[in-house]
């Protein structure tokens, strides 16, 4: 089986969730690691016992790595991403593809030009919940779809934008709730549906979050080619975050995704319920002894910060309350891109496929900014 040499760009908070699948791929191995900050790639440098770089360019330059991990700021994924590609590798990004539609068009394009697979992740799909829904709606059980209502009430204190040096920005997080945190409901709403989005109206405000010039409440209906209407609501600004939820009404029935679990409602009064049982995707003990077993004291932060090992260092109770439940199954993704690799095929999650949900994020940006609707996909009428 071919062994494929791994390059991670990017040491910060998502730095763990990635390291630990590597780590478990028997026919992976992490050759480098680069970030700016020499605390974040020095540690993560221990943790795989491998080189550390501070320009990316340099790591592109090593012929013994094959696929590249980019988890930087969302601004620096498309050129990085493309330089990765040009350079004959495969990659595998951290959402969003990009700011702009015309950068997540150039991956996609850098990715044919130069023959690599290029993924994204949005590793909330691999959830059993989720799963469970959408074979009940690809099964034709829930009859069509009619529509959807969405809702994401997070907590984000401004503090989480203080600290760091790119969130809140319009030029390196290109927005915030919706690019950053609504993306995960959203891009799960419209695989759901699985057709084209026709029309984007949208509105955005910053209604409690004076340090920052990005969006921290937003509204809107998506409208797709079959008729299908969505409605949302998302918000930074509740008291803690509350489980994220989406409901797809069907001719037949309502399938209801809220946070951990699916519960799956036919009209003949037959009732399917599915929880996420994190326990069948992380052990956590394993986890605990990889982070345990190296100095890396930044990925062993991450790991806690998302909840899922131990008791969070520094964040407050209602950051961690989600975590172990929701947004843990980066293992499942990651474990399908190398399968897929292996096998010559596409993965589940490949750029093309994600453009279709940068498409919807831009636009609801768009239509927020030029306060009128946003049409999609018309010239193929
Ligand atoms: N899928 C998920 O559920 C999920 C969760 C959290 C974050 N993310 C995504 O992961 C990405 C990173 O987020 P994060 O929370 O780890 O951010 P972060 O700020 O904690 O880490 C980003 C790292 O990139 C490094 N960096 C910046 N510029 C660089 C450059 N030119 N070269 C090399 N390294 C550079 C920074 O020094 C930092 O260590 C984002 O795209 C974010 O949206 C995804």
């Amino acid at each position: 089986m071919k062994k494929f040499g791994v390059g991670i760009i990017g040491c910060g908070a998502i730095f763990g969730v990635h390291a630990f699948p590597l780590h478990t791929i028997e026919n992976v191995e992490v050759k480098a690691v680069c970030d700016i900050k020499p605390v974040a790639r020095e540690a993560a440098a221990r943790l795989f016992n491998c080189d550390a770089y501070e320009d990316y360019h340099d790591l592109l330059k090593r012929d013994d790595i094959d696929v590249i991990h980019v988890m930087t700021p969302h601004y620096l994924h498309a050129p990085m991403v493309i330089d990765a590609a040009n350079a004959g590798k495969h990659v595998l990004s951290e959402k969003p593809m990009s700011i702009t539609i015309e950068d997540a068009k150039a991956e996609i394009d850098a990715g044919r030009k130069n023959n690599v697979t290029i993924g994204v992740i949005s590793q909330n799909r691999y959830n059993s919940a989720s799963v469970a829904i959408k074979e009940a709606i690809d099964s034709g059980s829930l009859g069509k779809v009619v529509g959807q209502r969405i809702l994401l009430a997070w907590f984000k204190p401004n503090e989480y934008y203080q600290n760091s040096d790119w969130h809140g920005t319009w030029d390196k997080e290109g927005g915030s709730l919706i690019i950053d945190q609504s993306i995960h409901i959203l891009d799960l709403a419209r695989w759901f549906v699985n057709d084209e989005i026709v029309s984007v109206q949208a509105t955005i405000d910053n209604r409690n979050h004076p340090v920052i010039e990005t969006e921290d409440t937003a509204e809107g209906l998506i409208k797709y080619r079959n008729g299908v209407q969505s409605v949302f609501y998302a918000t930074n600004n509740y008291t803690y975050n509350s489980p994220v939820m989406v409901e797809i009404h069907c001719e037949k029935g309502t399938a209801l995704m809220e946070f951990d679990r699916a519960v799956i409602t036919y009209r003949d009064g037959k009732e399917l319920n599915v929880l996420n049982n994190p326990n069948d995707v992380l052990n956590e003990a394993e986890y605990q002894a990889f982070f345990n077993q190296s100095s890396s004291q930044t990925a062993f932060q991450t790991l806690s910060k998302w909840g899922v090992i131990g008791a969070p260092v520094t964040m407050p109770i209602t950051w961690k309350t989600p975590r172990p439940y929701w947004g843990i199954t980066h293992i499942k993704q990651i474990k399908n891109f190398y399968e897929s690799l292996t096998a010559g095929v596409q993965p589940d999650i490949t750029a093309a496929e994600a453009f279709k949900t940068q498409e919807m994020i831009c636009a609801i940006y768009e239509s927020a900014k030029k306060h009128k609707p946003i049409l999609l996909n018309q010239t193929k009428e």
